[in-house]
């Protein structure tokens, strides 16, 4: 057991600079506190099957650190909840070792699971101040969630997380590359159908007056009015495929 409570002192005071001494440690972080009260009493009583009394343990050890953790949870080594309050762990979740939670973190449900409903966090992943991590997903080893994040999905190992909800900007240590969010550069098809079929009207007609053309030197009547004189190499295009390109793409009729 001692063992285990030095090793968490040095986690603290290797991952955060502000912990100058071991009893600065001892006495100001009530982020330990609440993990050990956990692993040394809440812990075990839910185990035993005192649930009733482990839950109303763990709701006391809250109201002076901030920090709640559902007896149920399982919690590996050096475990770090930097500054604590508002740091809420649920029943099923499962966090390896060496991870670190900031302030005001959420590892909760969503209310729609029963059962595994809370995440598990592989080792030493760090879930930044506010984040709230929702449902059985896993966040894999060594990823981090930034900041005020909302994350509903699975996480890659070694990648980061940011935003509502939570996407992916690093994946294996490699910048992701943004979504094209230009929405007024997209091809609109509809537009460019309508300018398709203007194209295709305006050689008919030329044929057409072509065709009335050739039907005067025989004697016809002229139908319908020529609009305009077919362009030299009109013949030509008439057996080109039909379709055109556009914006990037291949439009095809
Ligand atoms: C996410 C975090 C861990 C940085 O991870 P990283 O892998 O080094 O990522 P980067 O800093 O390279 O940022 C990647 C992108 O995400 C963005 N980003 C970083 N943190 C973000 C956040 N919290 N919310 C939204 N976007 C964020 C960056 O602007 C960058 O965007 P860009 O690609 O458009 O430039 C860090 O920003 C963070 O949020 N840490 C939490 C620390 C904390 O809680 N401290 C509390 C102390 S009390």
């Amino acid at each position: 057991m001692f063992e285990r409570m030095r090793e968490d002192i040095q986690a603290v005071k290797e991952r955060d600079p502000a912990a100058t001494s071991t009893v600065s440690v001892l006495l100001n972080y009530p982020g330990l506190h609440s993990i050990w009260w956990h692993r040394g009493v809440t812990g075990p009583l839910h185990r035993a099957g005192h649930v009733f009394l482990a839950r109303s343990v763990s709701q006391f050890v809250r109201t002076w650190t901030g920090v709640e953790i559902h007896p149920g949870a399982t919690i590996g080594r050096r475990f770090f909840i930097d500054h604590g309050m508002g740091v809420v762990i649920g029943e099923t979740t499962i966090i390896g070792e060496d991870c670190t939670l900031y302030q005001g973190v959420t590892l909760g449900g969503t209310g729609k699971e029963s059962g595994k409903r809370h995440p598990t966090l592989e080792d030493c992943v760090v879930v930044g101040v506010g984040a709230s991590v929702l449902g059985n997903i896993v966040l894999g080893k060594g990823s981090k969630v930034g900041g005020g994040a909302v994350v509903i999905d699975d996480v890659p190992p070694n990648s980061t997380v940011v935003g509502v909800p939570g996407r992916v900007v690093v994946r294996a240590g490699e910048r992701v590359e943004a979504i094209d969010l230009h929405h007024e550069d997209l091809p609109d098809p509809v537009v460019e159908m309508f300018r398709c079929l203007t194209r295709r009207m305006e050689r008919m007609e030329r044929r057409l007056a072509t065709d009335e053309g050739l039907g005067a030197e025989r004697g016809e009547p002229p139908f319908p009015p020529a609009v305009e004189e077919a362009p030299a190499g009109a013949k030509a295009q008439e057996s080109e495929p039909i379709g055109f390109e556009a914006e990037g793409w291949y439009w095809q009729i």
